[in-house]
């Protein structure tokens, strides 16, 4: 086994942490940069390896970008830009490279790229993407792995989406405030990280609107000045340390969770028995786990409902709550790999489509799993802290993916959580991508 996390059955689990921003919000407002000329800061930026990872995609096109992972400060020059083609091995790391699509389309008026790797969590298709820019004045050719796409003129439009995805709301955002006239994406995505992005755009000069229930107005062709912005609180990595604590029997308190963007999820934790106590204006979340948690049911769906990143790491708990639950994932078609590998450590977990009927265990037992996505993994290590005995996790790079320092904040709470020769993208690049301190 190349690499692992060794979990060891914690119980209790408590503390006050401390949340970074979201990565889901960062990655796709670094790709909106490419939109302006200049320099712009963000703040609050996680030194997780899909954000290293984009931060090599930018600096591939001609960006200049610092990070300063102790203060979190990411600065990216897009003054020389010169390159509108994506390497397909930095393609091929993380599906949100897709987010570069737009930006450089609008800028360059042609995009060289290879199609997007990331999570298997499904058949992932762009075709909301491509058919949307195609009916904004792009061409586009797919050969094999390579997408090719020019334009001479974007053009404003109304655009329907049949499912609110939330990168073509994005990249078609992107492209809009680039189009002359007014673009309306109706059912567009409203997802925390989406309105983020968006605010984004607007302190850049972009001119857009939400209508609701859910549609999203831009008034395209203004002048896009750099930005100043300090990136929301991650309302995932809020959900998984709730989980850890409630999963162990202990308390935590997060000071900055976005509670008001974790509404259904928060419910369900009540529904278990757990205590949650919200901070004034929904900011602040503290949990005390019972001692006799209840299976609750669940469906994800997009926001403001049950967020599917949150499936998984949720799913554990179910295992060890006493009754049966149903969790219906909707989002994703392929996304419960993580149930083959709580079968191994005792979870008595029934597959039917993309229904997983969960009986609750008294009991999960360490053993040897792997990681096939970022809350997948997450979903393991959490297993981990429960079960009795030792789990290692192996494929826990998709753990750095998408968590700054989940190991420390979690052991700095009392569990016990070792990486074992574990070769993450973070560590084998520290020295090049921190420039300054
Ligand atoms: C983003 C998030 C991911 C989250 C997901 C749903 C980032 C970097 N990732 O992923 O963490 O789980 O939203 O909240 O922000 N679909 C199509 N055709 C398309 C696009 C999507 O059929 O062109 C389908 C997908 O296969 C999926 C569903 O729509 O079944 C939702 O996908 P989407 O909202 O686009 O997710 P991502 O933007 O990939």
């Amino acid at each position: 086994m190349k690499g692992y996390l060794k979990v060891e059955h914690s119980t209790k689990l408590h503390g006050k942490v401390s949340l970074i921003g979201a990565k889901n919000a960062v990655l796709v407002i670094m790709a909106s940069l490419i939109l302006t000329e200049g320099k712009s800061t963000l703040k609050n930026v996680p030194f997780s390896d899909d954000i290293m990872q984009m931060i090599q995609l930018l600096r591939d096109l001609g960006a200049e970008v610092l990070f300063n992972k102790e203060t979190h400060t990411l600065e990216i020059d897009t003054t020389f830009l010169v390159r509108c083609q994506v390497k397909k091995e930095i393609m091929k790391q993380m599906r949100a490279s897709i987010l570069v699509m737009g930006p450089l389309l609008a800028r360059f008026g042609k995009v060289n790229i290879a199609l997007p790797g990331g999570c298997i969590i499904g058949a992932r298709p762009i075709n909301y993407h491509l058919n949307n820019l195609r009916k904004m004045g792009a061409s586009i050719q797919i050969e094999g792995e390579y997408l090719f796409a020019h334009a001479k003129k974007l053009k404003s439009q109304r655009i329907v989406l049949e499912y609110p995805s939330v990168g073509a709301t994005e990249n078609i955002v992107m492209i809009a405030v680039a189009a002359q006239g007014t673009t309306r994406i109706i059912n567009a995505s409203l997802e925390p990280e989406v309105l983020d992005f968006i605010a984004v755009l607007k302190k850049m000069g972009a001119k857009i609107v939400i209508e609701p229930p859910a549609t999203i107005a831009i008034e395209g062709g203004a002048l896009l000045k750099p930005v100043e912005h300090t990136i929301m609180y991650d309302r995932l990595e809020a959900g998984s340390l709730l989980l850890a604590a409630a999963i162990t029997g202990g308390k935590i308190e997060l000071p900055h969770a976005p509670a008001y963007n974790l509404d259904v999820f928060l419910l369900k934790l009540q529904e278990m028995g757990h205590y949650i106590e919200i901070g004034s204006e929904g900011i602040g979340v503290t949990l005390k786990a019972t001692h006799s948690p209840k299976a609750v049911s669940f469906k994800t769906a997009p926001y403001p409902g049950f967020p599917t990143d949150l499936q998984a790491p949720m799913m554990v708990a179910q295992c060890l709550a006493s009754g049966t639950a149903t969790i219906d994932e909707t989002v994703f078609e392929n996304r419960l790999l993580h149930v083959h590998e709580l079968q191994k450590m005792g979870a008595q977990i029934k597959v039917d489509g993309s229904r997983a009927t969960v009986i609750g265990v008294d009991e999960l037992y360490g053993t040897p799993v792997i990681a096939s996505d970022i809350r997948g993994g997450c979903a393991l290590l959490l297993a981990g802290l429960a079960a009795k005995g030792i789990t290692t996790i192996s494929g826990v790079h998709h753990l750095s993916r998408g968590y700054e320092s989940i190991q420390k904040k979690l052991n700095d709470m009392g569990a016990s959580l070792e990486y074992v020769d574990a070769a993450m993208f973070v560590h084998h690049n520290y020295g090049r991508i921190i420039e300054y301190q």
